[in-house]
């Protein structure tokens, strides 16, 4: 049984990686509108796979007889400073979202939840690769500086992003 602080816990890390699926969508938009087409496509589907975060938490509250509680999800920004300036706040988010599942684990330390464990250590490992795939393209564009035609080319890598599943 899946105690109240767990599920309370549970249900506002869903309600977090439904607004990182947001923000990456915005990104997305952002990137579409500033002639980005490959880097759109990258944060779109890590907006799909942001969403398939959420639905994990709603799967694993609802299989354990919890209750799932949405609640609002905030606007994401409406635009950013540049396509480096939107990677670097998706790396902010990203290392936000690790803090967050290192302390869910505490938690579910805290309360001998063995079951929650065992399904955040999917998250715990999801987590580094996440992180690492962002901090790349972070340093890739660092490293570009102004050069239009190395964006170019990292723009169409990104865009071969396969989609999730
Ligand atoms: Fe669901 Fe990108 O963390």
């Amino acid at each position: 049984m899946l105690k109240p602080e767990m599920e309370r816990a549970l249900n506002e890390q869903l309600g977090a990686e439904l607004y990182s699926s947001h923000l990456y969508l915005a990104m997305s938009a952002f990137c579409e509108a500033e002639g980005y087409p490959g880097a759109a496509r990258w944060f779109r589907v890590q907006a799909d796979e942001e969403r398939g975060h959420a639905m994990r938490f709603f799967d694993h509250v609802v299989g354990r007889g919890g209750r799932v509680r949405l609640g609002e999800i905030p606007a994401p920004p409406a635009g950013f400073d540049s396509l480096l300036g939107a990677f670097e706040q998706a790396l902010d988010q990203e290392r936000q979202v690790t803090a967050a599942i290192d302390r869910l684990m505490a938690l579910a330390a805290e309360h001998g939840d063995h079951a929650a464990a065992a399904f955040l250590q999917w998250f715990v490992t999801e987590q580094v690769e996440e992180e690492k795939q962002v901090a790349d393209v972070v340093a890739a564009l660092r490293a570009i500086g102004d050069d239009a035609a190395a964006r170019f080319i990292l723009d169409r890598e990104l865009g071969a992003r396969p989609a999730e599943g």
